[in-house]
């Protein structure tokens, strides 16, 4: 039988001698996903790559769909910067807009972004 793919192997096979950095991924609902991501990539990939729900990323990435909607929790909002431009013409068309809303795709993943935690919103559109 096949190993089980679990959430923490995932995205790990190219970066195996960075530092990974763990992104706690809360639902709705409040449970969480915890997942390790390569630097390098980006929050909404390393939702995806662990199958994370409530990250539709409709659009692959590009900043054309805003389904990759999170809210960043205050403790991280200044580690993981500001939107551009772009991105908050684009929050425009997410559900349930916040202060703290951001685009996953727009996050890269940052060996100081170890411990990140983002809040996946209801629903997406
Ligand atoms: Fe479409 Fe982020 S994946 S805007």
């Amino acid at each position: 039988m096949p190993p089980e793919r679990t959430g923490l192997v995932a995205g790990r096979t190219h970066h195996e001698h960075l530092t990974m950095a763990k992104i706690t991924f809360v639902q709705p609902d409040g449970s969480q996903v915890v997942v390790e991501a390569a630097p390098g990539i980006t929050v909404m990939e390393a939702a995806k790559l662990n199958n994370v729900p409530g990250i539709e990323a409709e659009c692959g990435g590009a900043c054309a769909c805003a389904t990759c909607h999170v809210y960043v929790d205050d403790a991280w909002r200044e580690r993981s910067g500001k939107p551009a431009t772009m991105e908050e013409d684009m929050l425009d068309f997410a559900f349930d807009v916040r202060e703290a809303s951001r685009l996953s795709c727009q996050i890269k993943v940052t060996k100081e972004l170890d411990g990140l935690v983002v809040r996946v919103p209801d629903k997406q559109f």
